[in-house]
């Protein structure tokens, strides 16, 4: 594809993901490659720009990533980002010292230079975000410091003749006033990038790209009824059309009328082709009597590989098998600097278990909110763009203990009112992913004129930006009563409800 290109060099930073999703939203296309790709590589792709990312290590340890200072003589523009500034005052022959405490959290910064370009427009004073134990003690011959804050000398440097720049702070993080400033002066200033990368040129060249892969084959989808493998399944379909099948397990352990409503969605609005296999009846009696958490994902992912399976083959030979990865996976386990790696625990497996030639991931590239809208691009409802992720194993992984068909109706019941409610309060986008779980834990309630021995319904509502960590969501009390006595007085077998307060750590989004 022809897009301009910033590649972003991951030093193993925290903060590398963000730099990209950053660089997007300012409308240039990124890609994050590991330091140890080749200069020639990375030269070979033409980018428009590099950004060093930041990373936990110190230049002078032996061990610590580095690169090749032929970098700094190419041409390109480069802009450091704290590691990534230490790396180009190092390589340049600048000095990086240890301070004696670390520099973490809010700093004021001030701009000393009135013509960087890196900081056209940018407060003369303002809040920036810093990270570091390691600093700038000097820069190198040839750079000028443009920044400084109360502890730090050179809190940015640069070289415009040989359009480097560095920057001890984050711009990329929220909390750094100018921080977006900054980094699109530096993409459409000091690299030039016209800032014209959007999702319907995006879709336009897929499509296109996916012709010429798949010819006139044949490709199968794993449809979960998910964002991610929705939106994969309808570029294909815009690209191919029928070529395209769509297969759609139900397990009996979706939400209140879920697979109604994909069925609805992905085959008569979006028309496309759909088989959806019932076969709630063969998961619900082989998780029959099982109540161990573990167990139960392993009965869910096998089973659903053995439907798969079954399936599949009577559809005859499918060449391709789309996938729905997006960009964060792929940074995730590709880049090979990162020192957290999530591990997935999608139902797996499935490109072995059919013949498949090859695998078609049309996310690849794309972060979640590129997702959602090149799915709105697509015509694909707001409802199910906007869908909070939802576990493989579904409400199996949200009924504590046993499960049983009465009360997987009554989660999903709870679970319905709990979302209405969340929706009639405007909530939705806020409360990244919010849901009911059924305890395994009946207690003495009193209703009317009698005694009740009920269960109690736990909800659970959290704000997080990456899913490995979070927070418990602040809904307000007025909320959670609402959804409480309508979830006691129009369950049946409820008597009690709980709020979740605990965050991630320690506990996990889901209870099991
Ligand atoms: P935990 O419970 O690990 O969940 O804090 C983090 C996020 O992952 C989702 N989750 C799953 N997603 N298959 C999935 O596709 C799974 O087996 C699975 N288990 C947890 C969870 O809903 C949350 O968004």
């Amino acid at each position: 594809m022809n897009h301009e290109l910033i590649v972003i060099l991951d030093f193993g930073g925290q903060y590398c993901n963000l730099i990209a999703r950053r660089v997007r939203e300012c409308g240039v296309y990124c890609e994050v490659k590991s330091y140890k790709t080749p200069l020639d590589e990375l030269k070979a792709m033409n980018p428009k720009g590099i950004i060093l990312t930041g990373g936990p290590n110190s230049v002078y340890d032996e061990t610590s990533p580095s690169y090749s200072a032929d970098l700094m003589e190419s041409g390109i523009p480069v802009l450091g980002i704290c590691y990534g500034a230490q790396l180009m005052a190092h390589l340049l022959g600048g000095k990086v010292e240890t301070a004696l405490t670390s520099e973490f959290g809010g700093a004021q910064l001030t701009v000393l230079s009135q013509d960087s370009l890196l900081f056209d427009g940018a407060k003369e004073t303002s809040q920036c975000w810093m990270s570091h134990t390691d600093y700038i003690a000097q820069a190198p011959k040839g750079m000028t410091v443009t920044a400084q804050t109360p502890v730090c000398p050179c809190a940015a440097m640069e070289d415009r003749d040989r359009r480097l720049y560095a920057v001890q702070f984050h711009p990329e993080v929220a909390h750094c006033e100018d921080g977006m400033l900054i980094l699109d002066n530096f993409l459409k200033k000091v690299c030039g990038c016209s800032g014209d990368w959007e999702m319907s040129g995006y879709a336009k060249d897929m499509i296109k790209a996916l012709r010429e892969k798949i010819g006139d084959k044949k490709v199968l989808c794993a449809l979960s009824g998910g964002v991610d493998s929705t939106v994969a399944a309808a570029l294909v379909h815009r690209a191919v059309g029928d070529q395209l099948t769509c297969m759609f397990v139900d397990h009996g352990l979706l939400r209140k009328d879920e697979g109604d409503s994909v069925e609805r969605i992905c085959s008569k609005q979006l028309n496309m082709k759909m088989i959806r296999i019932n076969a709630q009846d063969r998961f619900l009696s082989r998780l029959k009597g099982v109540s161990a958490p573990e167990e139960k994902r392993k009965i869910i992912g096998e089973e659903f590989i053995r439907v798969f399976e079954e399936e599949g083959r009577k559809l005859g030979k499918m060449n391709f098998l789309v996938q729905g990865t997006i960009y964060p996976d792929v940074i995730e386990s590709g880049t090979d600097t990162s020192a957290v790696i999530k591990s997935h625990h999608n139902v797996g497996g499935l490109p072995d278990v059919i013949d498949f030639d090859d695998i078609v991931e049309p996310l690849r590239l794309l972060f979640k909110d590129e997702v959602r809208k090149l799915g709105i691009e697509l015509g694909i409802p707001e409802e199910l763009v906007w869908r909070q992720p939802f576990p493989g194993p579904g409400l199996a992984v949200r009924i504590i203990g046993e499960i049983t068909p009465d009360k997987v109706a009554l989660l999903q019941d709870a679970d319905a009112i709990f979302r209405e409610e969340i929706k009639n309060a405007g909530l939705e986008r806020e409360i990244n992913q919010y849901f009911a779980v059924l305890t395994d834990m009946r207690s003495v309630g009193v209703m009317g004129d009698g005694r009740t021995y009920d269960y109690t319904v736990a909800l659970r509502g959290v704000t997080t930006s990456d899913f490995m960590t979070a927070d418990f969501a602040r809904i307000p009390y007025d909320v959670l009563a609402k959804a409480s006595s309508r979830i006691v007085n129009e369950v049946k077998g409820v008597n009690r409800v709980c709020y979740d307060i605990t965050a991630k750590p320690p506990a996990t989004i889901e209870w099991e």
